[in-house]
């Protein structure tokens, strides 16, 4: 096993650095800046049942320390990934993980099956970060119970490693946790992108299109650290740390607070190869702190 080698269970990972989905496409875009091979992992773009189209620009927003975002679930759909940007990314030696989001209970475990039954695939990171239509709309990763049945779908469909990858927007993230790995998760990613809104003071207008959008970036990595912190003192599975991610100290600072592995995405919006560089400063840091192997240190934050 390499130095920075990490197992997540049944997900294993040549090092810890992933894309963070929605923030490379379907991992292909990357592939004129680097050789994906060097990463953990790709995580996609979220993936449905039919194309969608996402929302109307203006959908994007830099703000201090960060951006926000709404690009409305954009994708091409699971028929197309399946069939055409798979065979392409399986070419390349490092984990590929489908990420999938319905509008029912149903439609997430439609899309389980499917990617389930694809070869190449690593694992399933489930998105509960948007509308439960028969809950007039709520999001299903607010709620225990929703979080529950979906991943307990998901989870009747595929063998597959299960990622469920958590909302911050909620008042005790350790309760929605809890439910996602009593129901069968193996793995938590955490956290998605925080509420946010942006307003154009001359045109007395949110600058989104749709008003709010989900906030990501550098401003929230502290919060992050601290979720990913407690809901490692809270469950018994490995975590996925997500939250403006820059450096390579950034992603020890997940690492020691509890988490496996970390997903890597706006940083990537400027430096498209970011990842590659985190991987390497990682490396750095284990070198200079004499430490053989990196999941020594997972959780190994001195209190
Ligand atoms: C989006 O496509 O609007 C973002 C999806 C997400 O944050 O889960």
């Amino acid at each position: 096993m390499s130095a920075l080698a990490v197992t997540l269970g049944a997900l294993r990972l040549k090092n810890p650095v992933l894309t963070a989905s929605g923030t490379c496409g379907y991992g292909l875009d990357l592939l004129p800046h680097f050789d994906i091979s060097l990463l953990g992992g790709i995580v996609c773009k979220s993936l449905s049942l039919a194309p969608r189209e996402g929302n109307a620009p203006p959908r994007l927003a830099e703000t201090p320390g960060g951006m926000l975002n709404s690009i409305g679930l954009q994708n091409i759909g699971i028929d197309l990934f399946l069939s055409e940007k798979l065979p392409l990314l399986r070419r390349h030696d490092t984990a590929i993980v489908a990420n999938i989001f319905g509008e029912t209970v149903e439609e997430f475990g439609a899309l389980a099956r499917l990617v389930d039954g694809a070869e190449g695939v690593a694992a399933i990171e489930v998105n509960i970060s948007c509308p439960n239509t028969a809950r007039g709309g709520t999001e299903f990763g607010v709620d225990p119970d929703a979080t529950a049945r979906v991943t307990a779908a998901v989870r009747g469909a595929t063998r597959l490693p299960l990622i469920v990858k958590l909302s911050p927007n909620v008042t005790d993230i350790t309760l929605i946790a809890r439910a996602a790995v009593d129901a069968g998760a193996d793995i938590l990613s955490l956290v998605n992108t925080f509420f946010g809104m942006a307003v154009d003071v001359e045109r007395r207008r949110p600058i989104l299109s749709s008003g709010s959008g989900g906030l990501s970036g550098p401003v929230i990595k502290p919060m992050a650290v601290h979720l990913v912190s407690r809901v490692a003192r809270s469950v018994n599975v490995p975590l996925i740390g997500i939250g403006g991610i820059r450096s390579g100290a950034d992603a020890m600072e997940f690492i020691l607070a509890g988490a496996s592995a970390v997903e890597v995405g706006t940083a990537t919006f400027t430096e498209p190869a970011a990842c590659v560089r985190i991987v390497r400063e990682i490396e750095e840091y284990c070198a200079r702190h004499a430490i053989a192997e990196l999941r020594t240190l997972i959780g190994a934050l001195n209190r």
